[in-house]
């Protein structure tokens, strides 16, 4: 195993863990009149989330949120209003509402998978088991990888991405909660191309990767978000850190475990000394561009993850790692005055368009609905023994 050398930032004690928890729920409970019946924006516009229709593939991350404020507090007012959210994700998945995507795990993870196992919801169990039926319908056989966007029959299309591993534990929620094996065998094949494809030689990662419709052969992987195909864009790297650590638990192969340490070593050398990543790792200490900030709290999450999964000193390592970027983020870039943000998190960035890459250019140096789920899914996972959504 690699050694990680010493960062700069402290371990956050538990106190200060507790304490960012409690500032996290507030900023939910104040937000809770803006959106019990409407979405998050995917991120912010000038530090604000606006009001939006439960439309866009990162819905999920706020109702999370409710839930997990609801785990720290126990208040019911949280639990009422993220079951109220529960009835839009039904609706949702019931009508197909912008719902033709692999993107069913983060929707519906921790909303209505989070609302069954908190408190029994059965519309929550209902809409997460829809959503994992239309997950499946995405799987190609030829090339053997769930297909991220656009029309199945579309060669222009046949790509998975490695974000999608954070859609797989839908998937294995399914098949154990229905005893039908189908969404599993799919999940672990799913898993298995990714490792097969996605990482390169240098241990970086492609965003997305091209299959061939008609052999099933790997063809490239190309970037969406990235500055450019031969860059390594953040949270890339962070989906796949975390992506290996949920695929181990749920089949643990050594190559995940082994690909995770290779993930993390390459994120760990491009990181500038307060752990939070530049959006794209081809930016290193000293750049002018924006960062991206949950790209920090979903490799801690995945940290903490791989750590219950393996004990000994290589989950002492994780932890302690995990704490210091969590540090990081509470002192430097955790909303700290309400009245100039309704997120949790600063500095996420959601899509920076540049001219190598495909997107849109959309919430560059922003809160990101994910950041602020991630952030509060890591104190909450440093906070007791958690009972993952995913
Ligand atoms: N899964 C899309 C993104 O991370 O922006």
């Amino acid at each position: 195993m690699n050694a990680i050398s010493p960062p700069s930032p402290q371990p956050i004690s538990d106190d200060d863990v507790h304490v960012a928890l409690d500032l996290a729920s507030a900023q939910v409970r104040r937000n809770l009149p803006t959106f019990t019946y409407a979405a998050q924006n995917h991120s912010s516009i000038g530090n604000v989330y606006p009001p939006v229709a439960n439309d866009q593939w990162t819905a999920g991350f706020w109702p999370g949120e409710i839930w997990l404020a609801f785990e720290h507090t126990g208040d019911k007012v949280f639990q009422y209003a993220a079951q109220i959210q529960v009835q839009s994700f039904l609706h949702r998945i019931e009508n197909r509402i912008e719902t033709d995507h692999h993107d069913m795990g983060f929707l519906y993870s921790p909303s209505c998978i989070a609302a069954w196992k908190l408190v029994g919801d059965e519309d929550g169990r209902k809409a997460a088991l829809l959503a994992a039926d239309q997950l499946i319908e995405r799987f190609q056989p030829v090339g053997q990888f769930i297909q991220a966007w656009g029309r199945r029959d579309n060669p222009n299309e046949y790509r998975y991405i490695i974000d999608c591993l954070l859609n797989l534990p839908l998937l294995y929620w399914a098949s154990a909660e229905t005893g039908d094996v189908k969404y599993r065998d799919i999940a672990l094949i799913h898993a298995r191309t990714t490792l097969a494809h996605s990482v390169r030689p240098d241990n970086s990662t492609y965003h997305t990767f091209y299959m061939d419709p008609v052999t099933g052969e790997p063809v490239r992987g190309v970037t969406k978000q990235g500055y450019a195909d031969d860059s390594f864009w953040a949270r890339g790297q962070a989906w796949g850190i975390a992506g290996m650590a949920f695929s181990y638990r749920y089949e643990p192969l050594p190559q995940y475990r082994d690909t995770f340490e290779r993930l993390l070593s390459f994120y760990l050398e491009r990181l500038p000394m307060d752990l939070v990543p530049y959006w794209d790792l081809i930016f290193t200490q000293g750049s002018h561009e924006p960062r991206d900030s949950s790209s920090a709290s979903i490799v801690a999450c995945g940290l903490l993850e791989m750590a219950d999964l393996v004990g000994g000193e290589d989950a002492d390592r994780y932890r302690d790692l995990a704490r210091r970027m969590m540090k990081s983020l509470v002192e430097h870039y955790a909303v700290s005055d309400p009245s100039l943000s309704n997120g949790l998190v600063l500095h996420g960035t959601y899509s920076k368009k540049t001219p190598h890459n495909t997107c849109r250019g959309e919430g560059v140096d922003e809160c990101v609905s994910w950041g602020d789920y991630y952030y509060m899914e890591a104190l909450t996972r440093l906070s007791r023994r958690w009972a993952s959504y995913w």
